[in-house]
């Protein structure tokens, strides 16, 4: 198996109908049963489930192609490099980037964040300086700013979400104001929320005022066409698992003079280009940023996920979505007793709310009995919970695979959970 053969056209995309059926029937674990009842996966916003294609590639890998990368002169190797940088390539046609080598493979999301707030944050970020986050961040996008704040003493701004869970591009503008923003990082869309951020005109009013800007693509990468250049995205994460591919692996895209100019995050094997007892010269990028042997079964994953998703086509992906977004809004606020969390003019497939009657956990726990697997507790999100003024929220998050009758169930399931709480 070579390079090109683990997975096949990269980046293409087909207009082939959308059938929610034949996508199900890719998704081995759909056609469990919990306690007698049909699956009912609500809960793909924490990690998507997996279809044959992605197990099949890297099943294929490890059985026929397997070795490590960027170090055996022996053919086996040669093809499992070949493998593991096509997968970067099909990340990099995926996200329109303009060149590969912007492509840096971590073990996730929060390993990019961390990666940038530590090497650029400490690097290239000079104390005094802030940096803008949004209150309806993931802990992954705050937490890792507070330790750069705290070590490098770097300010920490946080720009204010609107009652209905839209960021409030006002406060941003106030918060880039004094011009001391090295950096805003925000996500494209909340993992709470389901709202999209208008990344484009954030990416331009950071600019405007001298930063450069981060976005958190973990949930948005899997409801949107992402283009980085489009966007003008200095930085862009996302990962593996909940765009239906492995875990372990996460994508940080970085323009390459921002890349270039950054020192490494992690010191080890293959992120060098020369080493004595004394000192060590880095490798170019990306592979300054990819210290130690990758994920790369996970990478030929991911590349089939890609694959999978793209053959399918955005425009089908968006339009499945859209339809369970509208049937979710037209149940769920209906519901007596149910707070939805945020109601943004353009979200995403992810829902929270709160029941009068009962905590979330006993909520999902019903639902459980029901088949139905949803998150509950603050799906690291506490600030935002605070901000809301709830405690806890019950979330549901939708994937490729979901039915509008899978919404239904949810929305009738949550009114007799109401009663049964009463
Ligand atoms: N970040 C994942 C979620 O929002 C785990 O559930």
């Amino acid at each position: 198996m070579d390079g090109q053969a683990v997975s096949r056209a990269p980046g293409s995309t087909t207009n082939r109908a959308f059938d929610v059926r034949r996508i199900r029937a890719d998704f081995p674990i759909l056609s469990e049963t919990v306690r007698g009842k049909p699956f009912t996966f609500l809960d793909s916003g924490a990690s998507a489930q997996k279809p044959r294609q992605v197990i099949g590639a890297m099943v294929r890998m490890m059985e026929t192609a397997y070795a490590n990368v960027h170090r055996g002169a022996y053919r086996m190797s040669e093809q499992a490099t070949e493998a593991y940088e096509a997968a970067r390539g099909a990340v990099a046609r995926f996200l329109n980037a303009a060149d590969e080598r912007e492509i840096v493979f971590t073990k996730s999301s929060t390993e990019a964040i961390n990666l940038v707030a530590h090497s650029y944050g400490r690097g290239v970020l000079k104390p005094g300086q802030a940096v803008v986050i949004s209150e309806m961040e993931h802990h992954a996008n705050l937490v890792p700013w507070q330790m750069l704040r705290d070590a490098h003493g770097i300010e920490l701004r946080v720009a204010r979400v609107t009652d209905a869970g839209e960021l409030d591009m006002d406060d941003l503008a106030a918060k880039l104001a004094d011009g001391k923003v090295g950096l805003v990082a925000v996500t494209q869309m909340s993992n709470v929320l389901g709202t999209v951020t208008p990344a484009e005109r954030i990416a331009r009013m950071a600019h405007e005022a001298g930063a450069k800007v981060l976005f958190d693509g973990s949930q948005a990468a899997v409801h949107r066409r992402v283009d980085v250049q489009a966007i003008d995205a200095d930085f862009y994460c996302f990962t593996g698992h909940k765009l239906y591919g492995p875990t372990g692996i996460g994508v940080l895209y970085a323009k390459a003079d921002l890349l270039n100019a950054m020192p490494p995050f992690l010191g080890g094997g293959d992120m060098i280009s020369e080493v004595s007892l004394e000192r060590s010269v880095w490798a170019p990028i990306p592979a300054k940023f990819e210290a130690g042997t990758p994920p790369i079964v996970e990478a030929i994953g991911l590349h089939a996920a890609i694959d999978y998703v793209t053959a399918i086509g955005w425009e089908a992906v968006e339009a499945h979505e859209r339809a369970l977004v509208d049937r979710a809004m037209a149940k769920l606020p209906h519901i007596e007793g149910l707070t939805l969390l945020g109601r943004a003019q353009d979200r995403g497939g992810v829902f929270a709310f709160a029941l009068d009657t009962a905590h979330a956990h006993d909520i999902a726990t019903l639902l459980d009995r029901a088949g139905i697997a949803v998150r509950s507790g603050r799906h690291c999100a506490e600030p935002l919970h605070a901000r809301f003024g709830v405690e806890s929220t019950c979330r549901a998050s939708f994937g490729l695979y979901t039915t509008p009758e899978e919404v239904d169930l949810l929305a009738d399931a949550l009114t007799q959970a109401r009663e049964f709480f009463r």
